[in-house]
């Protein structure tokens, strides 16, 4: 079999089985069985798969077919520009989150004093690495442009100690400066916290038989279920935040489903009534993010 028919065999395969993109999982795994690049692929059409290559691509494409996910077959996904080990101890980054990085950088970039960020719920870390990455808060000889990168430190929490596994190896493969600690939400933290940034669970628990395989049956109910209506976790972290929260310059930004932010901006003023609350629509333009902001009330 030569390389043009893997790919549209594989692609048949995987679109048989109900995949949402095969072509490019198809792609994808090839790579993967052939330690190639995808350009590679259509540079050498007729190139011929040894019987090894055949054997490991069509494992891979056995496991895709079961629908598990392309992230955890790789082990690796992209996100905000940087690849992130993964593995089903963890969610997989989703494209929808790197809002909460850009939210969290705007906001970091604008203090002029020390500040303090927890990112809730770290998983693999894909937040805080990258926001730490994108401020240039690295271990080993860096250059600093101002002297505000110093006294700006981020906490990754997670309830899951297989997950703060793999932030630790996120963290230190893009040798990114952030502490990492097993808590349950920002329990642990004191305060004052300048920003929180959370992407904790928020499917409402009647919803997860509903999701599509790949995610319902590889990716932990621990980093999906947030309780009947999806907010349980939401109403603890705001609970915690009142007396931890930088009242006099904070941000407490927390990802939410679609059509879920009229509730969680309410449950934010219910516990802030003085706070600014804003709900934030992602590429897509669905709701996806709600800040609660405080600047010198
Ligand atoms: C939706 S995942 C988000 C992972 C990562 N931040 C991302 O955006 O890809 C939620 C994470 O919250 C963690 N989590 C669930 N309950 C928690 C709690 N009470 N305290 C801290 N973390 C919790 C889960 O272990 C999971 O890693």
């Amino acid at each position: 079999m030569n390389v043009e028919k893997a790919r549209r065999d594989g692609a048949e395969q995987l679109n048989r089985a109900g995949v949402e993109s095969p072509r490019l999982d198809a792609d994808l795994l090839l790579c993967k069985a052939l330690g190639w690049e995808r350009s590679t692929l259509f540079a050498h059409p007729e190139r011929i798969l040894t019987s090894e290559e055949e054997a490991a691509f069509r494992q891979l494409l056995a496991r895709r077919t079961q629908r598990e996910p392309l992230g955890y077959i790789l082990g690796v996904k992209e996100f905000y520009g940087l690849n992130f080990f993964v593995t089903p101890n963890v969610l997989i980054p989703r494209p929808e989150t790197e809002l909460l990085v850009d939210i969290s950088l705007d906001f970091l970039r604008r203090q002029n004093h020390p500040a303090l960020m927890a990112d809730v719920g770290a998983g693999s870390g894909a937040i805080a690495v990258s926001v730490a990455v994108s401020l240039g808060l690295t271990v080993g000889l860096v250059y600093l442009n101002s002297l505000h990168e110093i006294s700006r430190r981020i906490v990754a929490l997670d309830s899951s100690l297989d997950a703060l596994h793999v932030a630790k190896r996120n963290a230190s493969f893009h040798k990114a400066r952030i502490d990492l600690v097993a808590a349950d939400l920002i329990a642990p933290i004191a305060g004052p916290i300048q920003l929180i940034a959370a992407n904790l669970p928020y499917i409402p628990t009647r919803q997860i038989p509903l999701l599509q395989p790949e995610i319902r049956l590889y990716e932990p109910k621990s980093a999906l279920d947030g309780g009947e209506d999806g907010l349980d976790h939401y109403r603890r972290l705001l609970a915690q935040a009142r007396s931890r929260i930088d009242t006099e310059n904070g941000l407490i930004a927390m990802e939410m489903g679609a059509d879920q932010g009229e509730k969680l901006a309410s449950l934010a003023r219910d516990s802030f009534p003085n706070a600014e609350i804003a709900i934030h629509r992602d590429l897509a333009g669905l709701d996806r993010v709600v800040t609660v902001r405080f600047e010198g009330i």
